[in-house]
């Protein structure tokens, strides 16, 4: 069975997701431990309630990245845990090497845009202002780079007329709940390989 840790700095409704995923025996994994760089962040109460060991990490003096001693600590309670895959789900902080290299090809991440159109910060107002007619979610492999990593699934959104960012962020959040548990159950299936930039998912 697949330990997963999740990473958030938010809401976690993605989190939300895998967790009922798990307990639902839709995904194959246990969720391990919720680690948030926000001590109060709402991520970190879903886990309690789930039962799932919930913890603050200070990840201070850096503001952008998770890095030096932050990433130290992160490590041993991935390891703490026996953590095989690090997910992340609406963390607010670049992942540097120490992270990427202890876990190769185990870092993905969800992104609320079709990548790579849009990477960054608030991708669905974005698309809005850009004009784009559909735009959707992303489960990609981490990498060094903003948003730039190998991709594994993607759920498309049409994008309304009189859509606003929040109604359109809704719409894609529905999607990246559906997407985030599937693309973790065909890692927990073994499915999944990287060819050069692209993934190859065996048929189940
Ligand atoms: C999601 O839209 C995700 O794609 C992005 O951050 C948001 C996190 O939402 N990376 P939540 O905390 O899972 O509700």
């Amino acid at each position: 069975m697949l330990s997963i840790a999740i990473l958030g700095s938010g809401n976690g409704s993605n989190c939300q997701s895998i967790l009922d995923a798990v307990q639902e025996r839709r995904l194959d994994a246990r969720v391990v431990c919720v680690l948030s760089d926000v001590p109060d962040a709402f991520i970190l109460e879903r886990a309690r309630r789930a039962g799932v060991p919930a913890y603050p990490v200070d990840c201070r003096p850096f503001r952008t990245k998770l890095d030096g001693a932050a990433e130290q600590s992160v490590l041993g309670l991935l390891r703490e845990h026996g953590a095989q895959v690090v997910a992340l789900a609406g963390f607010m902080r670049m992942i540097k090497r120490g992270l990427l290299d202890a876990f190769p090809r185990r870092v993905v991440n969800i992104h609320p845009s079709l990548l790579p159109a849009f990477p960054g910060l608030e991708s669905w107002k974005q698309a809005l202002e850009y004009g784009a007619r559909v735009t959707g979610c992303t489960v990609h492999f981490v990498d060094e780079g903003m948003d730039t990593g190998p991709i594994i699934l993607q759920r498309s959104v049409p994008i309304l007329e009189d859509d606003t960012p929040e109604s359109l962020h809704a719409r894609i959040q529905v999607e990246e709940h559906l997407a985030y548990p599937q693309a973790l159950q065909w890692l927990a299936e073994g499915r999944v390989s990287i060819e050069g930039r692209r993934v190859k998912v065996r048929a189940g």
